[in-house]
């Protein structure tokens, strides 16, 4: 019997695990090619399979493109969109009751995204036991692998390699679970040089750092982006994560930094400030005002050549598509 692994944190990759699910990914679009993927022989990949997702936070690009990738390749897909408010968690039910219940159906693989730091973690114990994969769509201020792996996609394909950039991570590197997840990936590659750029009250955990540091990755820690700038390859940029933060930190955040354009807000003259080659990216959402205004980077960067952030948001399809196919069938070994 295969054994099927979880994804629960970046941590968990090896190099040589990168470079097959990449390869895979690549072989994932060419097979989609224009027409979105629904082939016959698509199709047939993981026909028998059933995915369920069970997200308990708000998500358009993760759950749909999961979903998505989960349709091109055949498999059956079962859900709780808001399974906060629609779940048995609003009667008291636990996690693990509620993954133990899924599994009982005939789930070959959980996604889930829940606000609690860890639950990816419990849900995968769960798992473990009847051999059923779980994938970390998100775990509050946690961890967000998947995410991550299609951000070292997207950096290999838009620049050619890994090693040797110069990556700046900014925005809420406190809250953002996405850029910690990234900052674990890139450790992974030879001579990446890390800049961090946050308001101090929101800078980049210690225990990232302390990775960082084990593993010789050389990283700054920055508080403007005007200054770091220049340097960059690639500039990935996030969102403030309010909803995360506590009402005394709102409001210091609120008088900070965060909250001065010209220090964190990313227009066609920061653009203009970009290596040629340089690339911008976003996990998405932007979080711009109701009237389209205001938000991290300006409306008027995304059509710009540099900002790669739809083609980000496309590959997650891709990535997600190979990561199902290769934890159902590791080492594409039969059913
Ligand atoms: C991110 C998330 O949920 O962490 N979104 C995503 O999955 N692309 C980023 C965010 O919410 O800011």
């Amino acid at each position: 019997m295969i054994t099927r692994k979880s994804i629960v944190e970046s941590q968990q990759w090896s190099r040589e695990d990168l470079e097959h699910l990449f390869q895979l990914s690549d072989n994932m679009r060419h097979q989609c090619g224009s027409g979105g993927g629904r082939t016959i022989s698509l199709k047939r990949t993981l026909y028998g399979y059933t995915m369920y997702y069970l997200f308990y936070e708000p998500s358009t690009r993760t759950r749909f493109s999961f979903q998505a990738a989960a349709i091109n390749l055949g498999m059956d897909v079962i859900g709780s969109d808001n399974a906060g408010e629609f779940s048995s968690a609003v009667k008291g039910e636990t996690l693990e009751h509620s993954i133990r219940v899924t599994v009982g159906y005939g789930a070959h693989v959980i996604v889930l995204r829940h606000p609690q730091v860890g639950a990816a973690q419990r849900a995968a114990a769960v798992c473990r036991e009847y051999n059923v994969s779980l994938i970390n769509a998100g775990d509050g201020t946690g961890q967000h692998p998947t995410q991550a792996l299609l951000d070292v996609y997207t950096i290999q394909r838009e620049m050619g390699h890994v090693d040797s950039l110069t990556v700046v991570i900014g925005g809420d590197l406190a809250h953002g679970r996405t850029a910690k997840s990234l900052s674990y990936l890139l450790s992974k590659f030879k001579d990446i040089r890390i800049i961090f750029v946050s308001p101090p009250q929101l800078a980049m955990s210690q225990e990232i750092l302390d990775h960082l540091d084990k593993h010789h990755v050389y990283y700054e820690q920055a508080h403007s982006l005007r200054d770091v700038l220049r340097k960059a390859d690639v500039v990935y940029w996030t969102r403030i994560q309010k909803e995360r933060h506590a009402v005394a930190l709102s409001k210091k955040v609120r008088k900070s930094k965060a909250a001065d354009p010209e220090t964190f807000q990313i227009g066609l003259s920061q653009m203009g400030d970009l290596k040629a080659t340089a690339r911008l990216m976003h996990p998405l959402p932007i979080a711009r005002n109701p009237d389209g205004t205001g938000g991290e980077i300006l409306a008027e960067v995304d059509d710009h050549p540099k900002a790669a952030y739809f083609r980000q948001a496309s590959s997650g399809l891709y990535v997600r598509m190979a990561l199902l196919n290769d934890i159902m069938i590791p080492n594409g070994k039969g059913k």
